[in-house]
């Protein structure tokens, strides 16, 4: 009797090991890849993109193109007044002026890749890569010395209104009509949408994105 016991109660540990090995191995070899091209033609569908969007967010770039500075003063000046914020930017618990400044950088080169360049592959993967630097790849990039690990998900998603509704004034600056604005002001903001998108598949569970 006492044998049978024992054989059972080795049963039910390795068991236990098992599945609790699985769900360690689920977490850790979770795969995150580049959403394909054929995903970002359905994604594009359903954000209404049309051809008039890619005209108009090309003039878009060339009206931004020689304003980024003054562009990123008003982003940078957001998050710097908001301490929740900035606090990603932090290293050894206080924000760092060096991280703030190689990824302003980065956020200009954004800005002129997301209006000129053409949405390919290539495009797609460095989507991915700037997925990972919100998250797992955090603060690799420019090594920064124990920095949040990740920006949280729910700052990802509310960043897109700022994002969108400061542009407007720096749309119009150059003279072009109402109309010309309404429309590269809209292919700004699905722009920005998508990239979001694109940004935030590894926040999401496998098979749910
Ligand atoms: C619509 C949402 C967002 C946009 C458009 C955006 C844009 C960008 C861009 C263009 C970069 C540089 C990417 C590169 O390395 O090439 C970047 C990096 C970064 N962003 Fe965002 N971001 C968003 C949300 C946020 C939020 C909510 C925060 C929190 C304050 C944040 C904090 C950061 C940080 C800390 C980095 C540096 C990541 C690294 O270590 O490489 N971002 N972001």
């Amino acid at each position: 009797m006492k044998t049978h016991t024992n054989i059972l109660l080795g049963i039910l540990l390795a068991t236990t090991i098992s599945t609790s090995c699985a769900q360690e191995k689920m977490a850790t070899t979770q795969k995150y890849e580049p959403v394909t091209i054929e995903e970002l033609a359905l994604l594009k569908k359903t954000l209404l993109w049309s051809a008039e969007d890619d005209r108009y967010l090309k003039m878009a770039g060339e009206v931004l193109e020689d304003q980024l500075d003054d562009v990123l003063d008003v982003w940078y000046g957001y998050v710097g007044a908001n301490h929740h914020l900035v606090y990603y930017f932090n290293s050894n618990e206080k924000p760092s002026a060096d991280y703030l400044a190689k990824v302003r950088l980065r956020f200009k080169q954004w800005v002129l890749d997301l209006c000129h360049k053409p949405y390919n592959q290539d495009w797609l993967d460095y989507q991915h890569e700037i997925g990972l630097r919100h998250t797992s790849k955090k603060g690799k990039t420019d090594q920064v010395k124990n920095t949040p690990k990740i920006v949280h998900y729910r700052y990802m998603m509310a960043f897109v209104y700022p994002i969108t509704v400061t542009i407007k004034p720096f749309l119009s600056k150059k003279g072009h009509s109402d109309e010309d604005v309404e429309k590269m002001y809209n292919a700004w903001f699905k722009a920005v949408v998508l990239s979001d998108i694109l940004w935030t598949k590894p926040y999401i569970k496998d098979g749910k994105f």
